[in-house]
C-alpha cells in the first residue's frame, strides 16, 4: 500500500485524495496552517496548492522531502493575464521544484484533469486518464497503480522533461474552460 500526504485541503486535494483512498491507499492531509508543523507521513507527498505557494512549503519542510516522491499538480499560469506561464520558457514548474529538492523524486501528474473529472472518473463520456511524467520509473509505477486502484486511468507520459508539455496541455485546457468553451466536467480525454 502506498502512503500519501496531500498538502492542501482544497478542490484538487479532495478529488485526488478521494481517488487514492478509494483505491486503498492511506491518505493524510496537511492544511495551510499546519505547513511545516504536521509531519510528511506519506512516502508520496502531493503538492495540491497553487504554484506560488510551493516555494514557502519547500522552505518550511527543507530536507524532510529527502527520499520522498513529490507530486506536482500545478498549472503555473499567470492568473492575471491567462496569457502565459510563469516558469522559464522550455522549463516547467516540476523541473523547477526538482532543482530545489534534489533528493526527492518529483513527478508531474493531475494537472491535465479537472477536479470534477477525477471525482466522476469521466471526461464527458470518456474515462478520465491522469498523465504522469518524471524520471523515476518506480515512482511513476507506484503512483499509476494507486490511481488505477481508485478506478481512474493513468499513463506514464515520459520523463521529467515532458512536464513542460503537460503544463502546455493544462494551460490550453484551462484557458478553454475559463472562456466557457469547455465545461469543468469535460476537458481533454485520452482515447485508447
Ligand atoms: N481545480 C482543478 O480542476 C485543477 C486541475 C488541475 C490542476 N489544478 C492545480 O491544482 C492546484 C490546487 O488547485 P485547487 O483547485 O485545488 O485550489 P483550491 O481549491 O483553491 O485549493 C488550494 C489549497 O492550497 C492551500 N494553500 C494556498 N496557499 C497556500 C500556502 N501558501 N501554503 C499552503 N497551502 C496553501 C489552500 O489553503 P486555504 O484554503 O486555507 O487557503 C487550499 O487548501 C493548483 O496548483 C492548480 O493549478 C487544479
Amino acid at each position: 500500500m502506498t502512503t500519501f500526504t496531500i498538502i492542501g485541503t482544497g478542490t484538487m486535494a479532495n478529488a485526488i485524495g478521494g481517488v487514492l483512498a478509494e483505491g486503498g491507499s492511506s491518505v493524510s492531509y496537511v492544511a495551510k496552517d499546519q505547513v511545516g508543523e504536521a509531519p510528511l507521513a506519506g512516502d508520496v507527498v502531493v503538492l495540491a496548492v497553487p504554484f506560488p505557494a510551493v516555494d514557502s512549503i519547500l522552505a518550511a519542510y527543507g530536507d524532510a522531502f529527502d527520499g520522498k516522491v513529490v507530486v506536482d499538480i500545478t498549472n503555473p499560469l499567470d492568473f492575471e493575464t491567462f496569457d502565459s506561464l510563469v516558469v522559464p520558457a522550455g522549463s516547467s514548474a516540476t523541473a523547477e521544484i526538482q532543482v530545489k529538492i534534489p533528493h526527492a523524486r518529483v513527478l508531474k501528474a493531475f494537472n491535465t484533469t479537472f477536479a470534477a473529472t477525477l471525482a466522476s472518473k469521466k471526461v464527458g463520456d470518456a474515462p478520465t486518464t491522469v498523465l504522469v511524467a518524471g524520471d523515476s520509473s518506480d515512482a511513476k509505477s507506484a503512483l499509476i497503480a494507486a490511481i488505477e486502484a481508485g478506478g481512474v486511468g493513468a499513463i506514464d507520459a515520459g520523463s521529467l522533461a515532458r512536464a513542460h508539455e503537460l503544463e502546455a496541455i493544462g494551460f490550453a485546457q484551462l484557458t478553454l474552460a475559463v472562456s466557457e468553451k469547455l465545461p469543468w466536467t469535460g476537458g481533454f480525454a485520452v482515447a485508447r
